[in-house]
């Protein structure tokens, strides 16, 4: 058994950050990552991340108002407002740590344009601004002290008297299960993308904190809004950044239009995200893309911009399509990229179950409501992984240490084993994780109606039925990645069925949830999050006002 004051789970930057904090408040400190810390999926963020630094006349207030009307006025205003107001100081401290971020012209740290935001405001590292956060992060980790526990794989939180404190976790390499205890717990276990096929996330990316959560009586808000990004690689999913649009690329359709100036006669190629997937999916449609796609044409910006600032994009652009992006447009769609949903939290990361934080996208603080702006998101792991450090460090030194009996590992010693030991039924779970991704990628994606979203739940709910009968391949201790993968899908069945319950509740259309039956946004009835339960029956939705503070909703126009 092993002991500490803070527990955080997921080795990516809202969990490093959170660590960081903690133990800079004194806290005895460890984190538990699935993966190689530096594998975790905050790796793949390309395109930057947002602040309003005053010393190029920009205002907090200014970034604020654009994530509210992004979000299409279902975040929650006072979480902007401290996401906003602490941006910049987390830029300014990341650049301290020492991420080398680009500069312009002048010798100061350069910005480019996102989507959605009038002013550029996006600070970057070229194109691997997620990988170069990350590192420097790790490196702050280490040289912090704090105790690491390397590809363990969490199967279950434990709870005393109502409180998280701990959990029971998969040392990979020998197959043994271990129980951690703390006082306090942070889930920074990242998104849930991979629950869509094809998707921009790794294939890490399971849900994992959000089932953990949802199952230890923690809330999940907001569920049914699910991120489209406009520019993915269409047989892979692999992301294509924004910042390309931002650089000013160009989106075309078959005809060689520029068809955003249509849906988005300001902002065009950088309206918000939800707006461009729509308008491409129209395009497609409607008989106007090229095989199923758009075509994003960087043409125009030039070899020395293409290869100094985006040159990983080139790269995939080379080795996927054998294309070259100063030569040639490429074919690109919307795909699956953002949770804005998960474990509902406050703006210190604690959920609704005492002693249990989160942060990052596994959490729903909520400041991306309806739709995120790109580049909020890397935001978003800084400034709140730091609060849900100092707040869950604060809550430890209050608390006594836990009590947990062993007995909690036997149990789950049990259910593992009882999953092993199951017998080929000719069934596995690969089949049942790719029909769970295509039909959620069918029906509860860019566009949606009741029908499809039904359709997605009675398959979610008919797959976690096969879920409970399907076998493990691999039955041996050692390094057992077929019980990695087969523990994951039970944790994004899960997940995945509290999508479609949230999805189905929310009767109107609004941000990332575009329903061609119910086209309009309907403030009187639905200015409301979801909140997911588990029941025995599937998920019970509940409600919880927004929280508006000084921008009321207006219609939503780019
Ligand atoms: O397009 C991108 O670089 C993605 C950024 C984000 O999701 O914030």
């Amino acid at each position: 058994m092993y002991q500490h004051d803070v527990l955080v789970v997921g080795a990516g930057l809202a969990g490093m950050r959170a660590a960081l904090a903690a133990k800079q408040a004194g806290a005895d400190v460890a984190v538990i990552s699935k993966v190689t810390p530096v594998r975790s999926h905050s790796n793949a963020a390309q395109g930057g991340i947002n602040a309003a630094l005053t010393d190029r006349g920009d205002d907090w207030k200014e970034h604020a108002y654009e994530t509210v009307k992004g979000s299409d006025y279902l975040g929650d205003q006072d979480a902007i407002e401290v996401l906003a107001q602490e941006a910049g100081r987390a830029v300014i401290e990341l650049e301290h740590m020492g991420v080398i971020f680009s500069r312009g012209p002048d010798g100061r740290l350069g910005t480019r344009h996102f989507g959605g935001q009038k002013r550029a405001r996006t600070f970057f590292v070229a194109d691997i601004t997620g990988q170069a956060m990350l590192h420097v992060l790790f490196e702050q980790l280490l040289k912090a002290g704090v105790r690491l526990y390397e590809e363990w794989f969490v199967t279950s939180l434990v709870k005393e008297n109502g409180e998280c404190r701990g959990a029971v976790a998969l040392e990979i390499a020998s197959g043994k299960l271990q129980l951690i205890t703390a006082k306090a717990v942070i889930l920074a276990t990242g998104g849930c993308g991979r629950i869509y096929e094809p998707s921009t996330n790794g294939l890490i990316v399971t849900g994992d904190g959000m089932a953990l959560a949802y199952d230890a009586g923690a809330p999940l808000m907001d569920m049914e809004m699910v991120q489209y990004h406009p520019t993915t690689l269409k047989a892979n999913g692999i992301l294509i950044t924004e910042a390309a649009r931002g650089e000013g690329a160009y989106l075309l359709n078959g005809k060689g239009e520029r068809f955003m100036e249509k849906y988005a006669p300001t902002m065009k190629e950088l309206a918000s995200r939800d707006v461009v997937s729509r308008a491409e999916t129209t395009e497609i449609n409607e008989g106007r893309g090229v095989n199923g796609c758009v075509l994003l044409d960087l043409r125009h910006l030039g070899r020395q911009v293409i290869e100094t600032k985006l040159s990983y994009i080139n790269e995939v652009a080379l080795d996927y399509l054998g294309l070259s992006l100063a030569e040639q447009p490429i074919p690109v769609r919307p795909g699956m990229h953002y949770m804005m949903g998960g474990i509902k939290t406050d703006v210190h990361g604690a959920t609704f179950v005492p002693g249990l934080y989160a942060a990052g996208e596994t959490a729903c603080v909520s400041v991306h409501g309806g739709n995120r702006l790109g580049a909020n998101s890397l935001l978003d792991t800084i400034v709140f992984g730091r609060r849900s450090g100092e707040a869950s460090a604060a809550y430890a030194a209050e608390r006594d240490a836990p009590t947990v009996p062993e007995s909690v590992v036997a149990d789950e010693e049990r259910r593992i084993k009882a999953l092993l030991d199951r017998s080929s039924n000719g069934d596995n779970v690969a089949k049942i994780r790719l029909e769970m991704g295509g039909v959620m990628n069918e029906n509860v994606s860019v566009f949606r109606r009741e029908e499809g979203m039904k359709k997605a739940l009675d398959t979610v709910k008919r797959l976690r039925e096969r879920y409970d009968r399907v076998p493990v391949q691999n039955k041996g201790k050692v390094f057992n990645t077929s019980l990695i993968f087969g523990l994951e899908l039970g944790y994004m069945l899960q997940v995945a069925e509290a999508i479609c319950a949230s999805a189905l509740s929310r009767k109107e259309s609004r941000g990332a949830h575009s329903r061609v039956d119910l086209p309009e946004r309907d403030d009187v009835n639905f200015l409301k999050h979801t909140l997911a339960y588990p029941t025995n029956d599937g998920p019970r939705i509940d409600w919880l006002p927004v929280t508006i503070t000084q921008w009321q909703p207006q219609k939503r126009v780019y």
